[in-house]
């Protein structure tokens, strides 16, 4: 198994390149389906959760073609399979977005459920009650998900969701945009890749209103056409390079960023003592002084991302006094990564709901192991930060959402290198 090996101390400095945003790629790869011609997308990121994507979605029947770096053409007019490998389902979690955009395209999926980070219990609840709602029956066994059209047909519909959920609102989405009728999802998600989801089913030929906003609106249409998309930028890759240079003590230039969806993590290093200047779409973070002990709770968007949760914390765990970490999204987290920054000599008390960090003065190098995405770029910050060599394994986490980070991180100071066991 390839892990990374890090040898600390640095400040980094220099600029970096922000990718497409991942959770946005996951999304529109499959909205693909619904399109009966070529769809050409830029800025798509070279991770391995997309390439999984793209594998399923060959499978079943689609022609890709990367016409150059980050550029993707992929026509999804002769798919007709509607029961994609389980095996390559299994994979990753986004791969359920395959249900919504079978049922939209087909009228029917039977999807294995999907595999990806299991830092929590991930239930599907909401994206099941949507395609109830959609007038689907579903039928729920432990390895599959079957829906079909039930006796009346799929029809738009009023759904309130009982949880803010990413994913059961760009399922939602993804199943009303062919569906006869207006959808209205209310208590919708407003995370950026949702509106970014919106705009690329719109310039397909979609009508959907509200994206951004907790109500969103889906005139179905009869037929969507190709065209060109460009996918936003990685607001979480972004924090965490941002994170990254202040945890550092660096100087870096974040670019290709919407400056925008940053600001709930640009608020938060600005208290922490980090100098940060926004420019049109880069963002530059700098830190000369001691980092300061800050509150943190994550929530939905515009809220403090629960992505950047493990981040954040290596920051705290090295800031003056004791900061205070509540996660509201997915409870069990922490778990992920705590011990390991413990054992890197981070302070670290969580109590519910809450983590209490106390600030120590360095990070000592060893071995850790990432346990989910975020851990393990929280893991690799931390491993920049610490005295020492940190070895992180089980990277493949790691590299299913950050583009050649080994690359990036090199061309701002890092040392670090990738060792293949
Ligand atoms: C998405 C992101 C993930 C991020 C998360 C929260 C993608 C591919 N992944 O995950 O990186 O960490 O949003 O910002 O975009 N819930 C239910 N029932 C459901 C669905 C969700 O109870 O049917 C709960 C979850 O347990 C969680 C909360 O709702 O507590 C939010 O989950 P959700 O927004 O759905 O996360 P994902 O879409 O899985």
């Amino acid at each position: 198994m390839a892990k990374y090996e890090i040898i600390g101390g640095t400040p980094l400095s220099g600029t970096v390149t922000i990718g497409g945003a991942k959770n946005a790629a996951v999304a529109i790869l499959p909205a693909a389906l619904l399109v009966p011609g070529k769809c050409r997308i830029e800025n798509v990121p070279d991770i391995s959760d997309v390439h999984t994507l793209l594998d399923i979605l060959a499978s079943m029947g689609a022609k890709f073609e990367w016409v150059e770096q980050s550029i993707l053409e992929i026509d999804c007019s002769d798919v007709t399979c509607t029961e994609p490998d389980p095996t390559l389902v299994r994979k990753m979690r986004a791969s359920y977005y395959l249900m919504g955009a079978l049922l939209s395209r087909y009228g029917k999926a039977h999807v294995a459920l999907p595999g990806g980070c299991n830092f929590a219990s991930r239930p599907i609840d909401q994206h099941i009650k949507g395609f109830l709602c959609l007038g689907a029956d579903v039928e729920e066994t432990e390895e599959y998900v079957d829906i079909s059209a039930g006796p009346e047909g799929l029809q738009g519909a009023r759904i309130s969701l009982d949880v803010v959920s990413v994913g059961a609102t760009v399922n939602i989405m993804l199943a009303a945009t062919l569906m006869q009728g207006q959808t209205i999802i209310e208590n919708a998600a407003k995370e950026p890749h949702i509106v970014d989801l919106a705009n690329f089913l719109n310039t397909m030929g979609a009508r959907i209103s509200g994206a951004g906003t907790d109500t969103i609106k889906i005139r179905g249409v009869e037929k969507l056409k190709g065209g060109n998309y460009a996918i936003i930028p990685d607001q979480i890759e972004a924090g965490t390079y941002m994170a990254a240079a202040a945890v550092t003590g660096g100087n870096v230039l974040v670019k290709n960023v919407i400056p925008k969806h940053m600001e709930c993590i640009t608020t938060r290093l600005r208290e922490m003592g980090c100098k940060i200047v926004e420019f049109d779409d880069a963002i530059r973070v700098q830190r000369t002084a001691p980092l300061r002990r800050i509150t943190v709770k994550t929530m939905p968007y515009p809220g403090f991302p629960t992505d950047m949760q493990a981040q954040i914390c290596v920051c705290m765990a090295l800031a003056n006094g004791v900061s205070r970490l509540t996660e509201s999204v997915y409870e069990t987290r922490f778990f992920g990564y705590c011990s390991e920054l413990e054992n890197m000599g981070a302070k670290i008390k969580i109590n519910e709901k809450t983590a209490s960090v106390t600030g120590v003065p360095l990070l000592r190098g060893t071995t850790v192991h990432a346990k989910d995405l975020r851990a393990g770029a929280a893991l690799i910050i931390a491993g920049l930060a610490a005295q020492g060599t940190t070895v992180v394994k089980n990277i493949h986490y790691v590299e299913r959402g950050y583009e050649h980070i080994i690359d990036k991180l090199t061309a701002i100071g890092a040392n670090i290198r990738r060792i293949d066991d």
